[in-house]
């Protein structure tokens, strides 16, 4: 991982994810909920291999766990990655349905565009969503992002979003 840099807002704590995290993330990537737009819960027989993933982001990539900043209670995961058109860095982000609906995720998302325009000095974010994923769509278009054009992948229409 590139960067080790915790960041905060008013509510919350973005930290590096910890190996005592484990267990979270993995509740997190089988959730059936939080999958829905994502592919999917992952199967058990796959999950230790996607926990690993998380702990083996690349140079250029950076995730968070997020946490509030009273409680240390466990959100979600946020992240800085390369996407797939080999170019831009996407943002993408997942919470626990419990911290839905609290704008916990757009202040978090907010944070890291800010750290990644400001500090990391890049030239814009991308975000990628399905556009039947109107949750993360509101989310993006909370933190400033526009629609920049749709595409059909993973057997949906993607909508791609940019700073
Ligand atoms: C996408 C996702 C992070 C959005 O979470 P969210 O909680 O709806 O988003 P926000 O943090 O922006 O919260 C906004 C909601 O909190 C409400 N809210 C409550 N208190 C608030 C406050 N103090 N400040 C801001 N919003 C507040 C808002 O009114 C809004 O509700 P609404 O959507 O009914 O209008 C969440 O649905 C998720 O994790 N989904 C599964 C993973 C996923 O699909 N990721 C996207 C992959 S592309």
């Amino acid at each position: 991982m590139m960067e080790k840099c915790n960041l905060y807002t008013e509510r919350l704590h973005l930290r590096e994810l910890l190996a005592t995290d484990s267990a979270f993330v993995g509740q997190l990537i089988t959730h059936e909920k939080v999958r829905r737009f994502l592919g999917g819960p992952v199967s058990l027989d796959q999950r230790e291999a996607v926990i690993a993933c998380y702990f083996a982001f690349e140079e250029g990539e950076t995730v968070w766990l997020v946490e509030t900043k009273n409680s240390r209670q466990p959100l979600g995961l946020i992240s800085i990655s390369h996407h797939g058109d080999g170019q831009d860095r996407e943002l993408s982000y997942q919470f626990l349905p419990g911290a839905w609906g609290h704008g916990y995720a757009a202040e978090a998302a907010k944070r890291v565009l800010d750290y990644a325009l400001k500090d990391l000095q890049l030239k814009r974010l991308i975000a990628e969503t399905q556009s039947a994923n109107f949750a993360s769509r509101r989310l993006l278009e909370r933190v400033g992002m526009r629609e920049l054009r749709r595409l059909h992948r993973f057997g949906a229409e993607q909508i791609i979003y940019v700073s």
